[in-house]
């Protein structure tokens, strides 16, 4: 209080002080409110988050129990009509990003059916798996026309060829990862390899494709899938310097860690330049299958 003034005088000084100050404060009141306001709205949308996510685990619980019971069912099945088992899942991992049951048996159904729309039920000689991994397309092969006489398959996997091996299938083995195959020249009457030349660098596809061209018979096809254009437009993982050199040379190749995980991706012309004159080009799909271009090729 300031010297000379009385209690009395000093009473509405304080109280101008008291309401200035409820005044300056009212803002950070109206806004504690409002923040209270909001902390209320989102513990109620928690509480609701929490009862749905209870909801979704009960449901994939139940989904679960379900895939079980299918997986049991088909495995039988399977068993009764003579197929190959399920490789084991270390495996099943060798030959794609999701070794789940569903998905192996999917995929191999899948490349199977393709398989039998190239080269028909009764391909009239042996047709190479080239790549083989673990049977996924085979095991959909067996007992299929006269598949199961003209089969032929082979592998780097050594663990994957052993694992066939175990299970009885004679005509499949080991190769190398780089050329030549154990199979003398113009003895094939085709050959597939579903994603094999996606995990080999682009720079070797040259080699490979007068490789193939080699132990085909002259006429015979091949049924070849690569890793294209529309890759490389929508793929998420390419660095700046695989995306420069897709765009300079019309390849790029990516390290990756696991199983000949690494991918080659390769333009068309890329592919046509490295099949030189060895093939006619009977067929070039875009996204042919799944995502990666496919070809049916013809050897001259
Ligand atoms: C993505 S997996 C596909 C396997 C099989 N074609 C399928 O569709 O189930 C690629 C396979 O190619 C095999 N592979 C990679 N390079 C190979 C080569 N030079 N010769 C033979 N197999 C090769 C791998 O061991 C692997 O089994």
């Amino acid at each position: 209080m300031a010297e000379g003034e009385t209690q009395a005088q000093g009473a509405p000084g304080a109280g101008g002080v008291r309401w200035r100050r409820v005044r300056r404060l009212l803002p950070y009141y109206r806004k504690s409110e409002r923040l209270q306001q909001q902390l209320d709205r989102i513990a109620a949308e928690l509480k609701r988050t929490r009862r749905e996510l209870r909801l979704v685990n009960r449901e994939a619980t139940e989904w679960q129990r379900q895939i079980r019971a299918l997986e049991k069912v088909v495995g039988e099945l399977r068993a009764r009509s003579g197929a190959l088992p399920l490789p084991p899942r270390e495996l099943r991992v060798h030959v794609g990003r999701v070794p789940e049951v569903a998905n192996f048996l999917a995929q191999g159904l899948d490349s199977s059916r393709r398989v039998i729309e190239v080269f028909g039920p009764d391909p009239g000689g042996p047709v190479l798996d080239w790549g083989c991994g673990s049977g996924r397309t085979l095991t959909w092969l067996k007992g299929v026309g006269t598949w199961d006489l003209n089969y032929r398959g082979c592998d780097v996997d050594a663990d994957a060829i052993a694992w066939l091996r175990s299970q009885k299938v004679k005509a499949v083995e080991v190769c190398g990862d780089l050329p030549p195959l154990p199979y003398e020249d113009a003895s094939l009457a085709g050959l597939f390899c579903f994603s094999v030349l996606t995990h080999i660098p682009p720079l070797r596809h040259a080699e490979w494709y007068a490789e193939i061209r080699r132990v085909l018979r002259p006429g015979a096809r091949a049924y070849v899938t690569v890793h294209g254009d529309e890759n490389i437009r929508t793929g998420k993982s390419f660095t700046e310097e695989e995306r420069r050199d897709y765009a300079e040379k019309g390849w790029s190749w990516s390290e990756r860690k696991g199983h000949y995980k690494h991918a080659a991706t390769v333009s068309r012309a890329f592919t046509v330049q490295a099949l030189a004159s060895g093939f006619e080009v009977e067929a070039y799909d875009e996204l042919g299958y799944h995502s990666m271009d496919s070809m049916i090729l013809r050897r001259i």
